[in-house]
């Protein structure tokens, strides 16, 4: 079965009109500042979701763009004002960054409290991207039993987990979130031996690495969940990390590329930013 992303994104965003409809009668305007240096393709379009589902849930969001030769002092001077701005609720900057700044550094520029993305160390939100597989996982396990007395947590406690990928925006947040969950999550990458075998033991598989056919139709089982987090292009088309027409009549249920786990992480994003009004005015 094909999992509509769109629908699960639907429902948290009608949640967040609601919330946000709310704060604005107390004149609170939800606010994220997205800072995008250059203008890569990929960066772009992900900007462009971004905007599009600030206005549809009513929350603003404010793009401000550097140039790719801008000097890592103006990147930070800039960050540095909207954490202090108040009227400014989440900070992102868009990744990769063009201007060479060290992975640590960028890490730790935006305030944790306003860090929506989840990057700092001390941040209280947990990455969109994790947010957005777990609320896949749950669409799926509430799918499956509906009528049934068991928990999601009880139910993916019992499910062998394989998260391809350790990347940082995808692979490793992702398997981080996962793990407190249960101790039946495996972590593969290109050195992994025999992945054939790996993704054939596993009942849920998450790839997270960008590149086409990394799970092929031979290493799945009718009962496989298969979420397609990495991103390529095949012309002029955003592709995931497996043919889905090859895979469609061969597992349980997977993601498809568009509409699959993108919408959700938006959405995620925006839950996060909510949340962090929050913790700015309690
Ligand atoms: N759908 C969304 O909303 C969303 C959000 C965020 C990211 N993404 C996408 O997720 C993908 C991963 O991003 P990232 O920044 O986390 O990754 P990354 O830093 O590019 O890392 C890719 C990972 O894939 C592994 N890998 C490469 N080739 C492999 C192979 N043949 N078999 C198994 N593993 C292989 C690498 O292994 P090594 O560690 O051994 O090098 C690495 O861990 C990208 O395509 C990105 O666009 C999508």
């Amino acid at each position: 079965m094909k999992i509509d992303g769109r629908i699960i994104a639907s429902e948290i965003k009608a949640n967040l009109t609601q919330k946000i409809s709310g704060l604005r009668q107390k004149n609170i305007i939800p606010q994220l500042a997205v800072v995008l240096i250059g203008n890569d393709p990929s960066s772009e379009a992900y900007v462009r979701q971004k905007l599009k589902v600030g206005g549809e849930i009513g929350a603003k969001v404010t793009l401000i763009r550097l140039n790719p030769d801008d000097t890592k002092e103006n990147l930070i001077k800039i960050v540095k004002k909207l954490n202090t701005d108040k009227s400014i609720h989440g900070i992102i900057i868009q990744r990769p960054s063009p201007i060479e700044i060290s992975k640590v550094e960028l890490d730790l520029l935006v305030f944790p409290q306003k860090d929506v993305d989840g990057f700092h160390p001390d941040s209280p939100f947990t990455p969109p991207i994790a947010s957005a597989v777990l609320k896949i996982l749950m669409y799926v396990q509430k799918d499956l039993h509906n009528s049934l007395d068991i928990t999601f947590n009880d139910w993916f406690k019992k499910q062998e987990v394989l998260v391809i990928g350790r990347g940082e925006t995808a692979g490793k947040p992702i398997a981080e979130t996962l793990n407190k969950l249960s101790n039946n999550i495996t972590i593969a990458h290109s050195q992994t031996a025999d992945l054939k075998n790996v993704c054939l033991a596993s009942d849920i598989i998450i790839t997270c690495v960008g590149r086409p056919n990394v799970v092929q139709h031979d290493m799945v089982s009718p009962n496989t969940l298969l979420i397609g987090v990495g991103l390529h292009q095949e012309n002029g088309k955003l592709k995931t990390d497996y043919n889905q027409e090859e895979i469609a009549g061969k597992v349980a249920y997977y993601t498809p590329v568009p509409g699959g786990v993108g919408p959700v992480n938006v959405a995620c994003l925006f839950e996060n930013l909510i949340k962090s009004i929050r913790i700015d005015f309690k």
